[in-house]
């Protein structure tokens, strides 16, 4: 199997090539084979992970979302079920640890994140397979948020320095009931997967959320202080939130930030920060140019992604599946 460089990627210094590319050398033909070889090089598959951020598959036998199942699964790591996060975007399974990665409209842009960082479960390890690509656009931007955070560090170190020292809340509305036509459309009962106001307010308070109940039946939910910057087990300082994407993209928040982005000790967040930080994150990103049958791991500890808005007849259809310490699992 080929490790090889592909045009455009991050090159931050050997061997952390953001994304490490592997080419299926045409060797690997069945799905069963796939799964051999992964088990055979899973140590060093991890290693490459942990220092690059992401790993791009290219043509692996990999054509369904139960063939893709299957090469999640081959990595052996505890699942992260859909059903048991904390995110209220809309999405459809298509076997028990796959689904959509995001139902909203092909126009809207899925600003970067770390999968879940919103909350206080999130998955470790994100897995993409591209069953269709768009006929234009629809790319998966990644970003390394440890040279975000060095970049924020250099330009702005007041800036870096509140972020690490207060972390920051979230929050969110959620609707009384599920809209498909929002990037953000799950309602309370499902992105708590519960079924009573009483069972709602014993797991947000399980999990150091504060709330209120609104009139038309949606709930307003905060979250507990939670890291803006994390240091990893290798020393690397990320920036890992979902800052750039609820400024940037859920509705109404870069009109009124602070009643959803406040640091960690309820403080308002400086506008011109947020927008120091998306307008930098851009010279980050490496828009991951899908083909059919590709398959990327990403590190969610190190790297964010996102999802370029895309158009044309065909149906883009990126499928993802959850990989998760058993640690970081609650609630
Ligand atoms: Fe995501």
């Amino acid at each position: 199997m080929q490790l090889t460089d592909v045009a455009g990627q991050f090159k931050a210094g050997q061997p952390d090539v953001f994304p490490a590319v592997i080419l299926n050398n045409k060797s690997l033909t069945t799905v069963e084979q796939c799964e051999q070889w992964i088990v055979q090089n899973q140590a060093e598959l991890e290693k490459q992970l942990s220092q690059s951020g992401a790993i791009l598959f290219r043509g692996f036998p990999v054509g369904s979302a139960e063939a893709f199942d299957t090469f999640k699964a081959s990595f052996g790591n505890p699942n992260f079920f859909y059903k048991d996060s904390l995110s209220n975007a809309v999405r459809i399974n298509f076997t028990e640890r796959v689904f959509t990665a995001n139902e909203a409209p092909k126009d809207v842009e899925i600003y970067l994140q770390n999968e879940m960082a919103q909350t206080p479960n999130y998955p470790d390890k994100i897995f993409f397979f591209c069953l269709n690509p768009a006929d234009q656009g629809g790319a998966s931007p990644i970003l390394r948020c440890d040279l975000l955070f060095n970049a924020l560090l250099e330009k702005n170190p007041e800036l870096a320095k509140a972020f690490s020292e207060k972390g920051v809340k979230y929050t969110t509305q959620m609707p009384g009931e599920d809209n498909r036509e929002s990037g953000q459309g799950h309602s309370w009962k499902s992105t708590l997967s519960i079924e009573t106001v009483e069972q709602a307010e014993e797991k947000l308070a399980r999990l150091s959320y504060s709330w209120e109940w609104q009139r038309d039946g949606s709930l307003k939910a905060t979250t507990g202080k939670l890291p803006a910057v994390r240091t990893l087990d290798c020393g690397r300082q990320v920036f890992f939130n979902q800052i750039i994407a609820a400024y940037m993209g859920w509705s109404g928040v870069r009109e009124h930030h602070q009643d959803t982005l406040r640091f960690g000790d309820d403080s308002e967040i400086p506008k011109a920060w947020l927008e120091e930080i998306a307008e930098l994150s851009e010279d980050y990103v490496y828009d991951v140019p899908w083909q059919a049958g590709d398959v990327a791991m990403v590190n969610n500890n190190l790297a964010m992604h996102g999802r370029r808005p895309y158009g044309g007849e065909s149906k883009r259809q990126v499928l993802v599946a959850l990989g998760a310490a058993k640690a970081n699992i609650q609630g």
